[in-house]
């Protein structure tokens, strides 16, 4: 028997598992690939590139006829792009990393499930008044960018903060022992960023995706030295978890002396237009750990759902 759940009702899918919608590197090749396995794919819809989303919606459309989706981040997405998407009538469209009222009413309106990502408890109030049909509870583990919150404490309080909307946990979620943790938890699935970036139908270079799958979970950490360094404007509060490397080695504690420091500066423009791996930023979570593999993604999301059944069944036996 699969795991069903609100969300698998909801988003009328098998397996409890969402694609975390990573910017760029969620395009319509792994997006469809999830979806297919039988979880539900999200486009990486980041900050709202035009061209990346024409291009990523049609491959998606060409390899899947499943429920998929997309996601934006609300700091920096445009109401336009947003309306691009919906209308491609996805099944629903998932807002991180700022306010998302801009845009509530349009998804609403268009029949998509609105999805809200948060990172904190206010964020999570703010999403249930925003008419969230589903929230994220996101915690540090996870890779990229996101906020403070531990995953085990975060999604139950979650879970009982915003209830009887469903929740998806997030971060560090790798594998099916993760996933059952997650169900454990309360949540209705998880979404799952860093396991699904290291399968070939991801677009990362492939030197990168073989430093996750080398990278060992010690080898992660939490800062704002690339976004600085990447003179990307996010939002203050969101740092990004990355793999370490040299630059992070070289900066970490000295913020403010890199932004006063041009030579600096440039010298990381211009390695990073090399895709130098010692300084560009390889976003990845702790359950990097768990990633030992560039398993294809369809692969993933059944492997994950049989072992969650597997792990619920052997609970307290061992
Ligand atoms: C490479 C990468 C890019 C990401 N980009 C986004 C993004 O653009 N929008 C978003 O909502 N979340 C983004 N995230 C965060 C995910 O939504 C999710 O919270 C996270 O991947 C879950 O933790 P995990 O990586 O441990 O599975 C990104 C994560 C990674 C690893």
């Amino acid at each position: 028997v699969a795991l069903q759940t609100v969300f698998t009702a909801l988003l009328s899918v098998e397996h409890p598992i969402a694609l975390a919608p990573m910017g760029d590197a969620a395009g319509g090749a792994l997006a469809a690939a999830v979806s297919n396995g039988g979880g539900l794919g999200l486009l990486g819809g980041g900050r709202g590139d035009r061209e990346w989303l024409e291009r990523e919606l049609t491959i998606v459309h060409q390899r899947t006829n499943r429920p998929w989706g997309v996601g934006f981040q609300s700091w920096s997405v445009e109401r336009s792009v947003v309306q691009r998407a919906l209308d491609d009538l996805p099944s629903a469209v998932m807002l991180s990393f700022g306010d998302p009222t801009p845009f509530a009413d349009m998804v609403h309106r268009a029949g998509s499930l609105l999805i809200i990502q948060v990172t904190d408890l206010d964020e999570a109030r703010q999403a249930r008044h925003n008419g969230a049909d589903l929230i994220v509870a996101q915690g540090t583990e996870a890779g990229g960018h996101g906020g403070g919150r531990a995953t085990l404490p975060f999604v139950p309080a979650v879970v009982d903060l915003v209830a009887p909307i469903p929740v998806l946990a997030a971060g560090g979620i790798a594998d099916g022992r993760g996933l059952a943790a997650a169900l454990v938890l309360g949540a209705a699935g998880a979404l799952v960023g860093t396991r699904f970036l290291a399968s070939p139908e991801a677009l990362l270079a492939e030197a990168e995706r073989q430093a996750i799958v080398a990278a060992a979970g010690d080898a992660t950490e939490r800062n704002r030295i690339l976004d600085i360094a990447r003179d990307s404007p996010w939002p203050e509060r969101y740092t990004a978890r990355t793999l370490r490397n040299a630059f992070l080695d070289q900066w970490r504690g000295r913020e403010d002396d890199l932004r006063a420091d041009p030579e600096a500066l440039a010298a990381y423009r211009q390695a990073a237009a090399r895709r130098d791996l010692g300084v560009v930023p390889i976003w990845a979570g702790e359950a990097v750990d768990l990633i030992t593999e560039a398993t294809p993604a369809g692969d993933i999301v059944v492997a994950l759902a049989a072992e969650a059944e597997l792990a619920l069944a052997g609970v307290g036996r061992t």
